[in-house]
């Protein structure tokens, strides 16, 4: 898919066929996280790929917002701890940024395979963390539900005008 057509068709789904996405866009959604850009290419972001239909349901559980969604088969939870990037000369802490760029390269490549996502930012960290035995210095920073679409959305729209977020030369 071209890259405009990707950035566009990008959306937040929130309804997911039971089909566990085949083997091959999983690993080329994660070879595109991967090759991201990190703070001094510090790589920091790790994965936890999660199938197993039990842990997919503890995950949707610590997530809890199953109001909204109709659960996708696995998710893929993104983790990154503060020592594995870095920070700038105002003491701006860049593991969040790492993390965002990273997930977004996925999410970005999850659309181009024709797959959908959700970003989830909302969660019971301590939880996540339990469920998926992670070590206490990685912070879980993002996850999303991975699956094929019930039904495709249209393209992202509601949006600020670039008129209203771009400035030229002074603010
Ligand atoms: C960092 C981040 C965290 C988010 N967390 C949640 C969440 O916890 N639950 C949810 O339903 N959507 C979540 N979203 C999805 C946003 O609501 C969605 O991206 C936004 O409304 C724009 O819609 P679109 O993604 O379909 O273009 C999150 C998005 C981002 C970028």
């Amino acid at each position: 898919m071209e890259f405009y057509d990707v950035v566009r068709k990008r959306r937040s789904y929130r309804v997911y066929k039971p089909d566990i996405p085949e083997e091959d866009k999983i690993n080329r959604i994660l070879e595109a996280a991967r090759l991201a850009p990190t703070w001094a290419n510090k790589q920091g972001m790790e994965y936890i790929v999660v199938k197993d239909p039990e842990t997919v349901k503890r995950v949707w559980n610590a997530v809890g917002q199953s109001q909204k969604f109709v659960e996708a088969p696995m998710f893929i939870v993104g983790i990154i701890s503060e020592s594995g990037s870095g920070s700038n000369s105002n003491g701006i802490k860049y593991f969040p940024l790492d993390c965002g760029i990273c997930f977004e390269h996925l999410i970005l490549a999850a659309t181009a395979e024709g797959l959908a996502t959700c970003w989830i930012g909302w969660f019971n960290e301590t939880k996540i963390q339990e469920i998926l035995d992670i070590p206490k210095k990685f912070r879980v920073l993002a996850l999303t539900p991975l699956g094929y679409p019930v039904k495709e959305k249209g393209e992202v729209k509601d949006r600020k005008p670039l008129e209203e977020i771009v400035h030229f030369d002074k603010f």
